[in-house]
């Protein structure tokens, strides 16, 4: 028996667990009032197990008892050398924290328990809750701080981190996994070696970044997961410091770089959530719990799917118009879309990216009845209306600019760089993020808007704010902060409207967005071959019901290979289908394939977008395959993905996982006769998938509901 997920307390002995379905995490306070980092891992049988906390004995003159003891938010001062969450300077300049535990109070925030730790500093009034919330189906457990001045004069924060977390002695070999990319090759999985030293990563221009996605995991030798993930959409930084002996720290937060926040008398800073969890049963079981966790507790809306959106940008660029919409719309209604979204390009002077950010009104020129009768002719082929908007920008060449050239960030004597032709509005400031409330409030009043897709299109630079100098440590979290309250505020006046964020594709799809936003668009590049890539990567944290793909047009930018479009559907159905194309240069072939594909793809929406999904293959030797599982097990999908057979050599079968042993399951793959198998079969023996004798070869395999 282990035990019942929860919270539980030895109140003697000063220690608790928080125990969850799979693992545990445990914390206690040392006499001297340390609260210590006691365990994570497996589940626990005993509070008893736990040990005494206790100050670890000095090693040495240079190895201080204070520098070995893991605790759960070391802030900088006296002898710890490790990795530290917070700094802080008092008024009469005293740079250092001595943070001992006050009380501690579990709770229940909606149907997750918690528990808060108040810390207070031995000499100043400061103090800091570290809130811990337990997912306790998922095994996630979300990590808050808020940091409360007491006092009567102000204090100044220079870092102020989400948590650290303490792994258990591993020996060799352990590997880090991390996300790197680009524009255009977002989130690919790096994996390299554990040995001591640091590795930070960090995102630094005032968005979560392409470069670098706020998640890191551990794996041990023998396959378990420790993973960490930061929900913030600014300036980040994740560090883990392995020391010699075999032990890791995390720590992540606001990057403290450009940060200092004064805290008046009174105040209360709050780090974001970070969100950790443990798996024993490795990288899947890892993407399983994020994934569930997200579809509980992240998205807005945990029970709706997303609906088969199209999406003018690639079909028509900037050269919107109400003709070639309605058209548009025409033939994506014709094929069973259900969300046509007007992209890039339909308001004031926007003929090309030169011009209009800012200025958020319908351009008379293009649309000079107003976009009332394109959405009119959208609704009543039964689709929702998507709009797209860039609100944290500002073109030069702009009404917006030429009234108010002080709200962009900006230092007086410097240039202003421009970059895709923008400035990045000061949105730290209270009067800009009204007038954005307002601008997109009107928008969203005057016309019946169901979808925004939110975009972002260039990193900060100058940050700098002429009329307030001295709030020059606060810009880069205000304005994350500034554009969450735009989105709430008008999520809660306009409760129909959904969001889908998107920053030059993935360049901001952490989980501070997608807190308040129903999808991502994951990349600007759709060649399915490097989209498979990309969607391997970001599926280790996001679940398939908030990954926007699209089919788009072959050859064409990014995409010089021919692919089929089988092919192209197949990829995009792993995540939000979307079509990109312009589908009114498509062929009656192409759309009535698209219209199957579409067909087949609700059918299959709740297990794709609801259901569990497992990488069988991740690309490796040229094969990507994805296993999709309804919890019931009432529904299954496979999709198999060959970018080249050279040898003319068949696949192996796949080994399907999770499924019930003693269930038949009725297989369906197009062109091929049915077949039935129990679930021991298909996980212990697998199950051959033919595949068509082409280039980029794909093929989807569904348990047949009609036979289950
Ligand atoms: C970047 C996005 O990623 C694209 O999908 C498109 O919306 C363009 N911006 C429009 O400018």
């Amino acid at each position: 028996m282990t035990l019942e997920p929860g919270i539980h307390h030895d109140a003697e002995r000063r220690v608790w667990a928080l125990a969850m379905a799979q693992s545990a995490y445990a914390l206690g306070v040392t006499p001297e009032g340390f609260v210590q980092h006691l365990y994570w891992g497996p589940p626990l049988a005993d509070l008893a197990d736990l040990p005494d906390p206790s100050m670890p004995p000095a090693r040495s003159g240079q190895e201080p008892a204070l520098s070995l003891l893991p605790e759960e938010y070391p802030a900088w001062g006296g002898l710890r050398l490790g990795e530290t969450t917070l700094r802080a300077v008092f008024a009469d300049s005293t740079r250092e924290l001595d943070l001992r535990f006050a009380e501690a109070t579990p709770r229940r925030v909606g149907d997750q328990p918690s528990l808060t730790i108040v810390l207070r500093d031995a000499a100043y009034p400061l103090s800091v809750t570290l809130e811990y919330r337990l997912d306790t189906a998922h095994d996630c457990l979300t990590r808050a701080v808020h940091i409360t001045n007491a006092g009567t004069e102000p204090v100044r924060l220079e870092r102020a981190f989400s948590g650290a977390w303490h792994l258990p002695r591993m020996l060799a070999p352990r590997h880090l996994l991390t996300l790197a990319g680009q524009w255009g090759g977002e989130m690919r999985l790096q994996q390299q070696p554990i040995v001591p030293g640091t590795t930070m990563l960090e995102a630094r221009h005032g968005l979560t970044g392409h470069q670098s996605y706020p998640w890191m995991a551990i794996e041990s030798a023998v396959g378990e997961v420790y993973f960490v993930t930061l929900a913030w959409s600014g300036n980040w930084a994740l560090r883990a410091t392995t020391e010699i002996m075999g032990t890791t720290t995390i720590v992540a937060g606001i990057h403290d770089l450009d940060f200092a926040w004064p805290l008046a008398p009174g105040a209360t800073f709050t780090a974001p959530d970070a969100i950790a969890g443990f798996a024993a049963d490795g990288r899947e079981g890892a993407r399983h719990r994020l994934h569930a966790h997200i579809g509980a507790h992240i998205v807005p809306q945990p029970q709706e799917l997303r609906p088969v959106l199209s999406n003018s940008w690639e079909a028509t660029l900037f050269a919107v118009d109400e003709p070639s919409q309605m058209q548009l719309a025409d033939q994506a209604a014709g094929i069973g879309v259900e969300l046509f979204v007007m992209d890039d390009g339909w308001f004031l002077r926007r003929t090309w990216d030169d011009a209009g950010l800012g200025d958020w009104i319908p351009d008379p020129v293009k649309f000079p009845r107003g976009l009332g009768p394109l959405i009119q002719h959208v609704h009543d082929r039964g689709m929702l209306f998507g709009l797209w908007v860039e609100p944290e920008m500002v073109n030069p060449d702009s009404d917006l600019y030429r009234a108010h050239p002080d709200w962009v960030y900006h230092f007086p004597r410097r240039p202003r760089s421009a970059s895709r032709n923008q400035l990045v509005l000061n949105l730290a400031r209270d009067d800009v993020r009204d007038h954005i409330v307002a601008a997109l409030d009107d928008l969203l009043t005057d016309n019946a808007i169901d979808f925004l897709k939110w975009d972002m299109n260039r990193p900060f630079s100058e940050v700098g704010w002429p009329d307030q100098p001295e709030r020059i440590g606060e810009i880069a979290v205000r304005h994350v902060e500034h554009v969450y309250a735009i989105i709430d505020t008008l999520r809660q006046r306009h409760p129909q409207l959904r969001i889908e964020t998107c920053a030059s594709g993935g360049g901001r799809m952490d989980l501070g967005m997608l807190r308040r936003t129903d999808e991502a668009w994951v990349s600007d590049n759709t060649r399915p071959d490097a989209r498979l890539a990309i969607q391997a990567g970001i599926s280790h944290i996001l679940p398939a019901r908030v990954q926007g793909a699209w089919v788009t047009d072959t050859p064409a930018l990014l995409r010089r290979q021919e692919f089929p479009l089988d092919f192209r559907f197949h990829v995009a159905m792993l995540g939000v289908l979307g079509i990109g194309g312009n589908l009114l240069a498509w062929s009656d072939d192409e759309l009535a394939t698209a219209r199957h594909w579409i067909a087949v793809y609700r059918d299959l929406r709740p297990v794709i977008q609801a259901g569990e999904q497992t990488w069988l293959a991740s690309g490796e030797d040229g094969v990507s395959a994805v296993q999709y599982r309804a919890l019931d097990n009432s529904q299954l999908a496979l999709f198999v993905f060959r970018l080249g057979d050279r040898f003319q050599e068949a696949l192996p079968p796949f080994r399907l996982r999770d499924l019930a042993p003693a269930q038949r399951y009725h297989i369906r793959q197009e062109g091929q006769p049915d077949q039935t198998f129990t679930g021991s079969w298909l996980m212990g023996h697998g199950l051959y998938v033919p595949l068509p004798d082409i280039h980029f070869a794909s093929a989807l395999v569904f348990q047949s509901l009609n036979r289950a």
